[in-house]
């Protein structure tokens, strides 16, 4: 049977019933990459942070794939206790051990010919490892207690929110198994860097939850939506509107907003957002500092309408060494008092 092409909107991808929102030109790009790989049998390794929508990912490739009639199943690996695992996802034979009063078939054998979607694979407890392993690469599964190995055609979809490299590195995580996971690696950046989606997901989220209030942002708290940093990425957001759209009756104001995205702090937004600098894109320590100032002294004018003699105060810095250091960051600005 042919399953449902993906039907494209300007910025909306549905898939049956699931939707897939984005404006932004990087998420595009690996959507796209995403429908190329989709028809194939690799295995594909989800990376990104909590709530940035790997599983809708995973199911978005599952149903546009050739195996969309067929099961989705999904391990979370976090959640599961380590000593329940290896007959959940290999099953056992009938008295493999005392409590095996009859056969079970493992998760692998139930995903036969659909995919198997292992969330926080990181989280595989390395004595298993070989063995998922050898599933792989034998397309067998071999049941606790067994003896004949039982053939699967499966296909493989991992996620996770670490560095499995690192995990590699750090002698945790075999290598072989990274290689065979990692053979499609998709990162799915966080909400904060793409923010162009936010007014976009809270439209959307606002529709599904309220259907019946024509319910609007305000400027001001849509502003403030946009430039808060989303840890939760776009669960919280999608939590966040959900309440709004329960409470709210036509505009969303400021103040229907939760006190961390009403009142970040400002200083607290920049120094997160150098942090980030540094550690994402590798700035040396001397860069992310006078990225930090000048975003300190831009914010300080446009806090004083640009009177530089208030916005030294609030810095606590005299007005002399606030004027050395605009020039030394060519910030021109043009002084109104
Ligand atoms: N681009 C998007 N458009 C619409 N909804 C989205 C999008 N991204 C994520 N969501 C929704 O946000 C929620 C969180 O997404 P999902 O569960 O896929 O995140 P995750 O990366 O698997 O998180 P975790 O690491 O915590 O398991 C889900 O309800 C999902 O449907
Ligand atoms: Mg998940």
């Amino acid at each position: 049977m042919a399953h449902a092409q993906p039907l494209r909107t300007d910025a909306s991808l549905m898939v049956h019933s699931l939707s897939l929102i984005t404006r932004n030109e990087t998420l595009r790009s690996i959507l796209a990459r995403v429908d190329t790989i989709a028809a194939s049998d690799s295995s594909v390794l989800l990376i990104g942070e909590t709530g940035v929508g790997k599983e809708l990912f995973a199911e978005y490739i599952h149903r546009t794939s050739s195996r969309a009639e067929r099961p989705l199943v999904k391990v979370g690996l976090a959640a599961l206790p380590h000593e329940l695992l290896e007959t959940e996802l290999f099953g056992h034979e009938r008295g493999a051990f005392t409590s095996a009063l009859n056969e079970k078939k493992g998760l692998f054998e139930l995903s036969d010919r659909g995919t198997i979607f292992l969330d926080d694979i990181d989280d595989f407890p390395l004595a298993l490892q070989s063995k998922l392993l050898r599933v792989l690469e034998s397309h067998e599964v071999m049941r606790v207690g067994g003896t004949t190995p039982i053939p699967v055609d499966i296909r493989l979809i991992t996620a996770t929110k670490v560095d499995l490299k690192e995990l590699v590195d750090r002698g945790i995580f075999r290598a072989d198994l990274y290689y065979r996971i990692n053979v499609v690696p998709i990162s799915i950046p966080p909400l904060r860097e793409r923010r162009d989606d936010i007014p976009l997901l809270i439209e959307h989220f606002l529709r599904r939850f309220a259907p019946d209030k024509q319910l609007v942002p305000a400027e001001e708290a849509l502003r403030a939506m946009v430039s808060y940093s989303w840890p939760g990425n776009v669960r919280e957001l999608r939590n966040v509107v959900q309440r709004m759209a329960l409470f709210a009756s036509d505009t969303i104001q400021l103040k229907d907003l939760p006190p961390e995205i009403r009142t970040e702090d400002p200083l607290q937004l920049l120094v997160k957002s150098c942090h980030q600098c540094l550690v994402d894109d590798h700035m040396s320590y001397d860069q992310v500092i006078a990225c930090l100032e000048t975003n300190l002294l831009r914010q300080a004018l446009e806090n004083a309408d640009g009177n530089r003699a208030q916005a030294a105060k609030t810095l606590g810095m005299s007005l002399s060494t606030f004027r050395d250091k605009l020039k030394k960051y060519r910030i021109d600005d043009t002084e109104r008092t």
